[in-house]
């Protein structure tokens, strides 16, 4: 399960460091289902902005070796990034909690319908709408929405032998309320330059960022 930590090293700010993403932007303003439906173009420039930034950003050591580990281990990603660096590493089996910044969906509408952006062109504006005529929306799940992925990640997490968690402060719920469907015989392993208070229980910390953090564990992992 990984966070923004896990795509730090590739250039992409995590939200709740100092000079993290929501020390610069108000959540309210531009994320929550509130400031959609009151100032959806506010919303849209903001995700505008974020592709803008992250454009030319490169999986990192870390994302590559989490793949890496497909070769000996049935590795089910279950990212809350919005980011693709996960499959640009060539991971397989990626879930996004929280949406994905290069889809978009109409408003209103089955949140299982969504289209791929041009990333060429990926702005989203108002009255860009689908063939029903309905506004496009970023395929983003604000806070005070549904994670429609919720149920089929704690799936995941409960069919897992090994659990791995990188670079999330563990402070948004529900996705830090999946560690609870680990089996309680899995070990978690938490990577993470920060000391991370798991609410659930006992966790091996590595203190280290993704890349290196991610070395030092697949050697455990191989070794095993
Ligand atoms: N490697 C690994 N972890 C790192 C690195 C690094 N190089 N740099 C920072 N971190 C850690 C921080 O110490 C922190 O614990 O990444 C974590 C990032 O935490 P948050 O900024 O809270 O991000 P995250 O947990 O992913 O936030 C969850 O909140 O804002 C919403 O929807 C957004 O998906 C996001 C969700």
């Amino acid at each position: 399960m990984t966070g923004a930590g896990m795509s730090a090293e590739s250039g992409i700010s995590t939200f709740r460091d100092s000079d993290g993403l929501w020390e610069n932007y108000s959540v309210e303003e531009v994320c929550t289902h509130e400031a959609w439906l009151r100032q959806p173009e506010v919303c849209l420039n903001f995700y505008n902005m974020l592709r803008r930034k992250f454009k030319d950003c490169k999986p990192n050591e870390g994302h590559k070796l989490v793949a890496s580990l497909q070769d000996q281990f049935d590795v089910q990603v279950i990212t809350q990034n919005v980011d693709n660096l996960h499959e640009q590493a060539g991971a397989k089996h990626v879930l996004h909690l929280h949406g994905e910044l290069m889809k978009c969906r109409p408003e209103g509408r089955d949140q299982g319908v969504y289209y791929p952006l041009d990333p060429e062109n990926p702005d989203i504006n108002m009255g860009d709408v689908d063939s029903h005529g309905v506004q496009l929306r970023p395929h983003i799940v604000f806070f005070g929405e549904d994670v429609p992925n919720l149920s089929r990640a704690a799936d995941i997490m409960e069919t897992a032998d090994i659990v791995v968690v990188i670079g999330t402060s563990l402070n948004v719920y529900p996705a830090a309320s999946l560690l609870r469907y680990a089996p309680s015989n899995a070990p978690i392993w938490l990577i993470d330059p920060k000391p991370v208070f798991s609410p659930y229980r006992e966790v091996r910390q590595i203190q280290k960022g993704a890349s290196e953090g991610m070395k030092e564990l697949v050697e455990i992992l191989r070794e095993q």
